[in-house]
């Protein structure tokens, strides 16, 4: 009864990373070229005030992430490609699910508790409520399935809890029980510079990641340092069942070339890492190089990513308006 309808978003809050190149945006490139449902893809900027941000970098990285959907292959006419503050729904419906979601829930939350980490009494309200906006976000749209990262699964499952209390409370079957979809070999790409955490954009340590704006010299330094141990790869999978940095590697390169990690293992098995990282970073760079300097070329032009933007708006809000109409009407408003 649902159109069946994608919807996923990433924060301005820094630059493109590999991670969100490889965990998500060619997974949205994916949905969209398949055809077979409506496709809305959302850079988040509510969500990147969560922590501080300074405003002319907010701004500037809102159209330079904009620009990264293009460069990449979200085309916004097969897309809605839309900025969350631009749809006063996201935050309208966030209100209601603040209303609908209890404390325990929102404390039980993985992220909340790295973020916020000891000192909870000076994070932002708006951090422990990240989860409940980011529901709104996905059920403003009454989104079937959102592809993402694996550390996003935790939040999908309290959207469907949202949407199950929603749908109980008020004795509707109003919202859907949203799909995630996580697939694939970069699911979580990792820090280059500690295997066992998470690759991101808000990292402080800028070796830690390949940002999509580093030119070639620098993608080929960051892999040269990236932190390995002195043995040589191993024949198949289970060989780097101990060696999480150098897994890593292998599920970068796996990704970036479309083969499966067994191939990769079986073609490059015995080899020294120094040689391995040269060539992740030679096929790191074929691939990223031209959407590098896409997103260049779209930058040298913010009024028309904003004219691309304004549009994006216009069509997100013939969805939105309606199911949050809807929606206050359920709630006796
Ligand atoms: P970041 O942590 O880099 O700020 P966001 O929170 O904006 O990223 O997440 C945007 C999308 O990118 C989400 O779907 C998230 O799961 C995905 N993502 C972020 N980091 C990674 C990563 N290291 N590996 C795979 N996917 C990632
Ligand atoms: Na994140």
């Amino acid at each position: 009864e649902f159109t069946p309808r994608v919807f996923s978003g990433i924060q301005p809050s820094g630059g493109l990373t590999l991670g969100n190149y490889l965990g998500a945006i060619t997974k949205f490139v994916d949905w969209q070229d398949r055809g077979t449902h409506e496709t809305i893809y959302c850079m988040v900027d509510l969500h990147a005030i969560t922590v501080p941000q300074e405003p002319a970098t907010l701004a500037h990285n809102t159209r330079e992430l904009c620009a990264g959907f293009l460069a990449a292959g979200i085309d916004p006419e097969r897309s809605i490609l839309v900025n969350q503050s631009q749809v006063p729904e996201h935050a309208q419906l966030a209100w209601i699910f603040n209303c609908v979601a209890r404390m325990g829930w929102m404390n039980r939350m993985t992220q909340w508790k790295d973020k916020a980490g000891k000192n909870a009494e000076k994070a932002s309200l708006g951090l422990l409520a990240y989860p409940a906006l980011m529901a709104a976000d996905i059920l403003i749209y009454h989104a079937t399935h959102v592809p993402i990262g694996d550390d996003q699964k935790q939040h999908l499952e309290l959207t469907r809890d949202i949407a199950t209390k929603f749908n109980h409370d008020y004795g509707v079957e109003f919202f859907p029980l949203t799909e995630p979809v996580i697939e694939g070999v970069a699911t979580r790409v990792m820090s280059l510079k500690d295997g066992t955490k998470k690759m991101s954009k808000s990292d402080p340590v800028d070796a830690s990641r390949i940002n999509l704006t580093d030119d070639a010299d620098t993608i080929a330094r960051k892999f040269r340092k990236a932190k390995t141990d002195p043995d040589p790869l191993p024949g198949e999978a289970a060989g780097l069942d101990d060696r999480p940095d150098v897994r890593n590697l292998v599920n970068i390169y796996a990704a970036l070339s479309g083969h499966g990690v067994d191939a990769v293992l079986a073609e490059k098995a015995g080899g020294q890492l120094g040689h391995f990282k040269q060539d992740l970073a030679d096929l790191a760079v074929e691939k990223l190089a031209p959407i590098s300097s896409e997103m260049a070329r779209l930058m040298a032009d913010p009024a028309e990513i904003d004219r691309i933007l304004a549009r994006g708006a216009a069509r997100a809000r013939k969805i939105t308006a309606p199911i949050l109409a809807r929606t206050y009407e359920i709630v006796g408003m």
